[in-house]
């Protein structure tokens, strides 16, 4: 056995005996002083925590959590996708890292649609021409040279030891390995899926066996031997492209040598007295929660009472302005230079649309101002993790294959998953639907074009230090559930643990009906809510947020995993 598998298993062995690191999910925060590592996985939460008592920074131990969730959280950790990375240090200093995925080059405005107008077989959201260019790898490496204190090597590594030595089957991805063969003798794109997720490439693992991934172990060899270029170089590279040619995929060599992620400003606002740092389109996250938060800050939501009908009611109102922007504006800067960021999150604009808001009266989503919604579906991976270390810096990261396993194609030969993020794009440019379909042109397809996301890793700071590092999965929703966890926060001062698990709501603008936590609110709050005219529905919770708060007076950190997510942990020493 490897030398890190071994400390990490020591370290789980701690953490289950409370001594002296600690680690839960559920409903109580971890404590500790030292560092602090909330992840969708407890061994990635581990191995995150021990790079810190190594000697690493925050941005170190959120490097390795990243590859270490590829490894143990593959339906959302991933060197195969895309994220964004929220740096904030306790100097003050913050940025951001930007590593969402880019079309191909060969890629077309139109390249999903038949003679009809239509989208052919879902393909923009399956199968191997729904693959965007990856960028996980080239955002870490970034964020790694930028920021990072310890060798590349040693953070990597935990991830190699863990595809390599094997680790404990997770009852979350039984499912997906029980289903693999099916999809296999379908369809051959999926037989490098059923070799990695299946034993001999037949039978299904059930939780609690031991799972190795020698492929995946020697790619991530390759990355951590030549860094960012052990990926988009050489036989990782030669690798995906083959199977790319093969497969009737269009990512080819030339599309990974030049791919490149970037570091990118934060959008910046003011919360009663807090910042708010989130991330800038390609994310549309900062933009809408920061104009949200603008238009709440104009509303005494404590006095209205946490989840009473009216504080539903005009959260649901800024929900819909904000989201109505995003449709309208939002895109990948690169190719939408005139967006009016400043306008959309300035405290002036903010005024304007309050204004617009009845206290007693649901205004209606007009689907016929803008030219369309937002074409992606729904679908139910992303993970979100928070990184703080001893020195009080703090990583916020969301990272995504889009759906849950991506495109749950693995690349033959260097296993792993590919993400299925070109279904972000609006696919069918003009068309509009009250559904929520296709359209404006600021995120239309162009070859080297990142898709716009929701991802919304977000650090609230006060004084210049981070105090609350918050994110999460889910799609559209990702943005409505941060704004709900600050709005619990510091409006209505709940502990942070609460803050996360407390149910959520979700208006979109379109369709105009709200979403609502199942067996989550008072039925007398949802009849008055619905009495001033809105529509509702139920469904059982969805988001898993793993957050940090940054108690300053007395130093401790407070990490709090969603008990939504399966195998969320918060780990501290
Ligand atoms: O970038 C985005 O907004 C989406 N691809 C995220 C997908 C997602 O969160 C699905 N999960 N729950």
């Amino acid at each position: 056995m490897h030398r890190f598998t071994r400390a990490i298993l020591l370290t789980a062995l701690l953490c289950l005996l409370s001594l002296p690191a600690s680690a839960q999910g559920g409903r109580s925060a971890v404590k500790a002083r030292n560092g602090m590592v909330v992840s969708s996985n407890y061994l990635a939460s581990i191995v995150g925590t021990s790079i810190l008592q190594s000697g690493g920074n925050a941005i170190d131990a959120a490097v390795a959590v990243g590859f270490t969730l590829a490894v143990v959280y593959p339906s959302a950790g991933n060197i195969g996708g895309g994220g964004f990375l929220v740096y904030h240090g306790a100097d003050g200093e913050n940025t951001s890292f930007n590593y969402r995925e880019k079309a191909p080059l060969a890629a077309t405005k139109t390249m999903y649609l038949d003679e009809n107008g239509a989208i052919k077989n879902r393909s923009n959201s399956q199968g191997i021409l729904s693959v965007g260019v990856p960028g996980s790898v080239a955002g870490l490496w970034l964020a790694h040279q930028r920021l990072g204190k310890l060798p590349w090597k040693d953070l990597v590594q935990p991830a190699v030891d863990l595809a390599e030595d094997g680790f404990p089957f997770s009852w979350a991805v039984e499912n997906f390995s029980l289903s693999r063969r099916t999809r296999a003798d379908a369809d051959p794109v999926f037989e490098a899926t059923a070799q990695v997720y299946m034993k001999n490439g037949q039978v299904g693992y059930t939780a609690g066996e031991l799972f190795r991934q020698p492929d995946l172990a020697a790619t991530l060899k390759r990355i951590r031997d030549n860094g960012k270029d052990g990926f988009y170089m050489g036989q990782t590279a030669r690798l995906i492209a083959d199977f790319m040619r093969e497969n009737g995929g269009i990512i080819t060599e030339e599309d990974l040598a030049r791919y490149d992620a970037e570091e990118v400003a934060l959008i910046h606002g003011t919360y009663r007295g807090y910042d708010v740092y989130s991330m800038a389109p390609p994310s549309s996250g900062g933009i809408t929660l920061v104009q949200m938060l603008n238009i709440l800050e104009g509303f005494d939501l404590k006095e209205m009472g946490l989840n009473s009908a009216t504080y539903m009611h005009v959260v649901t109102e800024a929900m819909r302005r904000g989201y109505a922007n995003r449709a309208q504006h939002l895109g990948d800067p690169d190719f939408n230079p005139n967006m009016p960021v400043d306008h959309l999150i300035s405290k002036e604009y903010a005024s304007e649309l309050r204004r617009t808001i009845s206290l007693n009266r649901a205004s209606e989503s007009d689907s016929s101002r803008f030219a369309a919604a937002f074409a992606y579906p729904e679908s139910d991976e992303t993970t979100h993790y928070s990184v703080m270390d001893g020195e009080g810096n703090a990583v916020s990261v969301t990272t995504t294959l889009e759906s849950g396993y991506g495109s749950g194609i693995v690349v033959a030969g260097a296993g792993f998953l590919l993400n299925n993020e070109m279904g972000d794009f609006n696919a069918r440019p003009g068309y509009t639907s009250t559904r929520g379909s296709v359209g404006t042109k600021p995120n239309q397809i162009a070859p080297e074009k990142r898709m716009l996301s929701s991802m919304t890793p977000t650090i609230l700071a006060r004084d210049g230090k981070p105090i609350l590092l918050v994110g999460t999965p889910g799609g559209r929703t990702i943005i409505n559930q941060v704004l709900q966890v600050i709005l619990n926060f510091v409006d209505h001062g709940l502990d942070i643990s609460v803050a996360v698990e407390s149910p959520r709501f979700h208006h979109q603008w379109l369709p105009d009906i709200t979403r609502v936590q199942r067996d989550g609110f008072s039925l007398d709050s949802i009849r008055l809510y619905e009495m001033m005219g809105h529509e509702y529905y139920y469904r059982g919770a969805w988001g898993n947020v793993n957050a940090i708060y940054f108690d300053v007076e007395d130093g401790i950190m407070h990490g709090a995993a969603d008990s939504r997510g399966f195998d969320s942990k918060a780990v501290g020493y």
